[in-house]
């Protein structure tokens, strides 16, 4: 549990969630922070990768804003949004996640099917930040977002798997959404070598904390530039069936009125399917990031 000297000195209690990712921050209403106390929050999102708010109340304004305080926000590009084109009429900082139709139309994206472990948006050449997920609508049972923690998945590396991706750079598909969808304007893959995308190095080392992770981005089209086929998949399937480990990872349950904001660059993240039938109405925003190196 947060120390109290940690509350008087800073505002907040920071409760880490006691497994390998993630904390609870209590005690802060994210619509009224001065900047003393936006340092120490953002101190506390390096060390835990993960942040959790419960019980607040967020306008898309407020949302924004928040999210601003990080950096620059970056949108969500063209082709994430869903095929009906409902997405655009949405403010361009706003992302809506949902399964929600309206006139038979989703009126954000992802469904309501499962999402495998990504990394948001590493198909371009400068990923984002950060994302930030605010629940507006949450379903009685599933849905729930997990994380993992890609430092200690790196740490916990066998030394033959590390070997070979030292120096090694992957092919990171754009053409596929984490629930499995081909986005719009994109032909399916059927050759991994000449998967559209962008390509970084499969161990990248954070700008601000100088700590090195594992950078897979999602497994579905990944390809180890350079490599045989048949070897990346194998040396990717070990990779991954590596970091999905449970001892890397922590699950959210949601409530409305949850917010997280979640490290980009060192956190994976996935979601469960739940009920298409009931409704979930997340809005999000992003974070510009740099190039990984
Ligand atoms: C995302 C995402 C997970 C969720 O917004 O990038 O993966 O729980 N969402 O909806
Ligand atoms: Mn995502």
């Amino acid at each position: 549990m947060g120390d109290p000297a940690t509350v008087a000195e800073s505002g907040f209690d920071v409760v880490p969630t006691g497994a390998a990712i993630g904390a609870e921050i209590v005690g802060l209403d994210l619509r009224a922070l001065d900047d003393a106390t936006f340092a120490a929050l953002r101190q506390a999102w390096l060390k835990h990768q993960v942040l959790l708010f419960r019980g607040q109340t967020m306008s898309d304004d407020d949302l924004v804003a928040f999210a601003q305080r990080f950096g620059p926000l970056d949108r969500a590009p063209a082709s994430e949004y869903d095929a009906s084109g409902s997405q655009e009429k949405s403010r361009p900082d706003i992302w809506i996640i949902s399964n929600v139709l309206e006139d038979g139309k989703p009126i954000g994206a992802l469904g309501a099917d499962e999402a495998e472990w990504h990394t948001d948006m590493s198909y371009v050449d400068a990923p984002p930040m950060a994302s930030v997920l605010y629940s507006l609508e949450i379903p009685p049972t599933g849905g729930d977002t997990s994380f993992a923690n890609m430092v200690a998945a790196l740490e916990a590396l066998p030394a033959d798997l590390r070997a070979q991706i030292e120096g090694k750079t992957l092919n990171h598909d754009s053409s596929y959404t984490s629930t499995g969808q081909l986005r719009k304007g994109a032909d399916p893959v059927t050759d991994v070598t000449q998967a559209p995308g962008a390509r970084h190095p499969m161990i990248r080392t954070h700008p601000e904390s100088g700590v090195q992770s594992l950078y897979l981005g999602r497994r579905r089209n990944g390809w180890v530039v350079g490599m045989d086929v048949a070897q990346s998949e194998a040396l990717l399937d070990a990779l991954w069936a590596h970091c999905a480990s449970p001892r890397f990872a922590w699950t959210h349950q949601w409530r409305t009125g949850d917010l997280l904001i979640w490290d980009n660059r060192s956190a994976n993240h996935r979601r469960d399917a739940f009920d298409a039938s009931a409704r979930r109405v997340m809005h999000r925003c992003q974070i510009k990031g740099d190039v990984p190196r």
